[in-house]
Formats: C-alpha cells, sequence, structure tokens
C-alpha cells in the first residue's frame, strides 16, 4: 500500500558523474519521509534558483533509512535545462523533493519469471525493484529474475551493478561494445519463445520508442507486461492533466489517463499509442 507523499526539503550529500552525460544524486531527506515503492518517483526542484520554475519527475533508484534521516538515489541523464542543473549541484546544496508518487510495479504471485526490461536510465526503478526485495518475496516460490539492459554503449549501462549477481543479466549496446550488437528489444525477441507465457511477467522502462517496439513484439503472445512511461509533467500530482494519455476501455472505447497519478506504470496492453489509428 502506498503511503501518502511528504513534501521536504532535501540535501545533496553527493552528485557524482557515472557516465558521459549521467549522473548519481544522493539525497538525504529527513527520517519521517514516506517509503517509495518501486516504480513510483518524486519531483525534484532547486529552491534557491527561481528556474526551471517547474520541478522535474525522477524514478527513485534506492531509498534507505539510516540512524537519524532517510537516504535517497536519483540516477540521471541530463536531458535539457533542469536535469543540467541538477548535474552541477554540490555538496550541501538543498532540493526540494515531493513524494512517493504514482503507482509502482505490481507482481501477482502466479509469476514464476520476472523479465526486467531497461533502456539507458530506465534501469533506475527497475534495479530498485530488483534491491527492494519485492521479486523474492518469501511467498513468490521458486521465482526467477532475468534483466535485459540496453544503452548505446558499454560505459552508458549505468547501474549495471546493481543487476550484476543478483539476477541473471543479458546486455545489450548500440555499438556492440558489451553483449549484443542492436536494440534490447531486439535481444529480447531472440530470447521470448524459451519463456513461458502463463507464468512470465515483464517489467519495463525506458525510452518510448523501446516501449513502442515491446508493444509490437508482445502484441501475438500472451505475456504480461507493465511498463513505465515517461510523459512531460507539471505538477506530479493530478492538478494540470499536462501528462495525460490514450487508453483502451474495451468496446472500441478510448479513455484517458493521468501518467502521474494513475501510473507511471501501465499494462502495454492498455496504452493507445496513437488514439486516431489504433482506437
Ligand atoms: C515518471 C518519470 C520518471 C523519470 N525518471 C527518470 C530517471 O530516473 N532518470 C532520468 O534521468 N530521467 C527520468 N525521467 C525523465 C526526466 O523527468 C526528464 O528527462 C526531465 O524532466 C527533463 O528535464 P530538463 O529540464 O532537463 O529538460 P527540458 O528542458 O524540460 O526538456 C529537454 C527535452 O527533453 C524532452 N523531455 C523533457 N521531459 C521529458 C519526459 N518526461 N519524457 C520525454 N521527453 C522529455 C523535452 O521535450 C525536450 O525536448 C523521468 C520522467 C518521468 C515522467
Ligand atoms: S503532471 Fe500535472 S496532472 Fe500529471
Amino acid at each position: 500500500m502506498a503511503e501518502k507523499p511528504s513534501v521536504a526539503i532535501g540535501q545533496v550529500m553527493e552528485n557524482r558523474s557515472v557516465a558521459p552525460g549521467h549522473f548519481l544524486l544522493t539525497i538525504q531527506l529527513p527520517l519521517s519521509f514516506a517509503t517509495p515503492i518501486p516504480g513510483q518517483f518524486v519531483m525534484i526542484r532547486d529552491p534557491e534558483r527561481g528556474e526551471p520554475l517547474l520541478p522535474r519527475p525522477i524514478s527513485v533508484y534506492d531509498f534507505q533509512r539510516e540512524e537519524g534521516h532517510a537516504i535517497l538515489n536519483l540516477l540521471c541523464r541530463v536531458v535539457g535545462r533542469g536535469t543540467s542543473l541538477f548535474s552541477r549541484l554540490n555538496r550541501g546544496s538543498t532540493l526540494t523533493v515531493l513524494g512517493p508518487l504514482g503507482r509502482g510495479f505490481t507482481i501477482d504471485p502466479d509469476v514464476r519469471q520476472v523479465l526486467l526490461v531497461a533502456g539507458g536510465v530506465g534501469a533506475a526503478p527497475l534495479a530498485f525493484l530488483l534491491q527492494e526485495g519485492s521479486l523474492l518475496k518469501p511467498d513468490s516460490g521458486k521465482r526467477k529474475v532475468t534483466a535485459y539492459l540496453g544503452a548505446g554503449t558499454s560505459e552508458l549501462l549505468t547501474g549495471l551493478d546493481r543487476f550484476q549477481g543478483f539476477c541473471d543479466l543479458r546486455a545489450a549496446t548500440d555499438d556492440g561494445s558489451c553483449g549484443y550488437c542492436g536494440p534490447v528489444t531486439e535481444l529480447l525477441a531472440i530470447d521470448l519463445g524459451g519463456y513461458d507465457a502463463k507464468s512470465t511477467l515483464i517489467l519495463a522502462c525506458g525510452p518510448a520508442a523501446m516501449i513502442r517496439s515491446l508493444d509490437l513484439l508482445l502484441r501475438d503472445t500472451r505475456i504480461r507486461c507493465q511498463v513505465s512511461l515517461e510523459e512531460r509533467m507539471a505538477c506530479g500530482v493530478g492538478a494540470c492533466q499536462g501528462c495525460v494519455v490514450a487508453i483502451k476501455e474495451g468496446e472500441g472505447r478510448i479513455g484517458y489517463r493521468m501518467v502521474c497519478k494513475d501510473g507511471p506504470v501501465f499494462d502495454i496492453g492498455e496504452i493507445l499509442w496513437n488514439p486516431s489509428v489504433d482506437g
């Protein structure tokens, strides 16, 4: 059960580059900060500068409680103004942190094989899921976990260490510098026939193109799949309606959901990528 979100002023404990254009932000928060569920995210903003005015959504990569405070880790890629500003924050800087927000991943008890499929920093929420332990709870029986991680090059496979030794690992890079040479969904397509459709669950997070490929790949299978969607967000709490996606509601009807509040995790089969065509 998700806890009510908190708003807190966090203090940057460490901000370190982990690959070109990628950084790991470690934030100290009050002990009272609500516990995140894997797949949930936080909205962060620098309160000392007026811009960017709006906070930015980032998935929880790691969360732990230590004596007297909580520690939140975020794995980030520099994309534009906001993430560039966060990448330059020094130790001791403050950040406003709102969260945890949204609905995370869920795993039915009958799932025996979990496939984690990530592109780039999409590895963040899946690494948290793996380490938080809900994949391997006592009631999960003999559940196997295999991670498919994709990135442009080997050095952009950020977060690899969070998977190595904790599950079976299949890597794919665009330049072939680590693992399969090509998109991670192509590697998954090669292996897919080896998994039992009834007891397999795919949990995925990555760029829109990866999620679309996954949707096409799974269309004729009965494999269950949940994906974490990335939409631009202004409020993160369902107030601005800026993150709406179209959803299949059955009998050809189209519904609308907010990624921040109803997601970011959705069943892949319910998403309408192009309402005018797919609907
Ligand atoms: C639920 C959720 C979880 C996320 N988790 C992570 C994470 O763990 N690590 C991480 O690095 N990033 C994550 N993101 C993406 C991150 O929020 C964006 O990269 C960031 O908001 C960009 O802000 P900016 O100011 O740097 O770029 P801007 O200047 O706002 O935008 C630069 C460019 O990126 C595009 N863009 C901005 N935001 C998004 C978005 N959300 N989706 C697609 N394109 C976008 C814009 O259209 C523009 O072209 C997540 C997004 C969501 C919705
Ligand atoms: S970001 Fe405002 S409603 Fe989703």
